[in-house]
C-alpha cells in the first residue's frame, strides 16, 4: 500500500486501529438501514400491483407518475402516453432511475455509502482496506458531479408527488391522505434541504444585499441544510410508510380511517 496509512511517511502501525471503542457500529447501522430500503423498494417497484386505492385516490410515489396503459384506471393523473408495459419494467420507471441518481448522488449519502459500504474508511482512525484514492475526479465516481441536474428532476417529482397529494382530496378526507401529505411534505424539505439547492440559491454571489430575495431564500434553505442527514433518513422511512399504508388498505388487509 503506498498512500493513505501505508504511505511511507506514515507511522508503520500493523493494527488496522488502536480504537477499543464501538466504531464499527455506526457503518453497520447505515448498511443495515440502507439495505433495508433498497430491498423494500425493489420488491415493491416490481410487485406492480396494491398501488392505488381507487376509492380515496391514493397513489404510492413508487408508482409516480403512471404513466403506461399497464397503469390501474385513475391512477394515471398526466395520462398514458406509453403503451403497456412487460412485467419485468417497473410502472414508475419513467421517475425511479432520477431519484435513484438524485439519492445516490447526495453529498450526505456519498458520505454515508462511502464509509459504511466501501469502508472508505469506516471511521476516523481507522485504516481503510483500500490502496489507493482517485476521489471523483475520474468513472465512474465522476458522475457525483451530475447531482445537481438529478436536482432539477427530483423537484418535479416533488411537484408531481404533490399533485397525488391535493388530487386524492377530491374523495374526501381519511388518514392516507394525512400520510401523503406528510410524506410530501418531508420530501420537500429533503429536496430544498440540498446543498445544490443551496447553492443555486445563494451560490456564485459577490453581494447578497444586491440580491436581497436570493439571500433570503439561501438563508430560509441554509436552515433545512443542517438538518439535511436527518432529512435523509426520514424520507427514507416516510417513502416506505407511505408505500406500505397504500399497499394495506389497497389489498384490503387494513380500512383506510375516514373523517369525512
Ligand atoms: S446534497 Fe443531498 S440531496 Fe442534494
Amino acid at each position: 500500500m503506498t498512500s493513505g496509512v501505508g504511505a511511507p511517511n506514515r507511522a508503520s502501525i500493523s493494527a488496522r486501529t488502536l480504537r477499543t471503542d464501538r466504531w464499527w457500529l455506526p457503518p453497520l447501522m447505515t448498511n443495515l438501514g440502507l439495505l433495508t430500503f433498497v430491498v423494500y423498494a425493489t420488491v415493491r417497484s416490481f410487485m406492480g400491483k396494491w398501488y392505488w386505492v381507487a376509492d380515496y385516490g391514493y397513489l404510492t410515489p413508487f408508482y409516480s407518475p403512471c404513466l403506461s396503459e399497464s397503469c390501474l384506471p385513475g391512477s394515471s393523473h398526466f395520462g398514458t402516453p406509453l403503451p403497456e408495459l412487460p412485467g419485468w419494467i417497473p410502472l414508475g420507471f419513467v421517475a425511479l432511475p432520477f431519484l435513484l441518481g438524485f439519492r445516490l448522488t447526495c453529498y450526505y449519502y456519498r458520505k454515508a455509502y462511502y464509509r459504511s459500504v466501501w469502508q472508505s474508511p469506516p471511521a476516523c482512525a481507522v485504516a481503510e482496506p483500500h490502496g489507493s484514492y482517485s476521489g471523483e475526479t475520474r468513472l465512474p465516481l465522476i458522475v457525483q458531479n451530475a447531482h445537481r441536474y438529478f436536482f432539477y428532476v427530483a423537484l418535479l417529482v416533488s411537484v408531481i408527488n404533490t399533485y397525488d397529494a391535493v388530487a386524492a382530496l377530491t374523495h374526501g378526507l381519511g388518514l392516507g391522505n394525512l400520510v401523503l401529505f406528510t410524506n410530501v411534505v418531508l420530501l420537500w424539505a429533503y429536496t430544498l434541504s440540498c446543498h445544490s439547492c443551496r447553492h443555486i440559491a445563494g451560490g456564485r454571489l459577490k453581494h447578497f444585499s444586491r440580491h436581497p430575495v436570493r439571500y433570503r431564500a439561501w438563508t430560509l434553505i441554509s436552515k433545512l441544510n443542517v438538518r439535511h442527514m436527518q432529512l435523509a433518513w426520514t424520507t427514507l422511512g416516510t417513502l416506505v410508510l407511505t408505500d406500505l399504508y397504500v399497499m394495506l388498505v389497497a389489498s384490503e388487509a387494513i380500512p383506510d380511517l375516514r373523517f369525512f
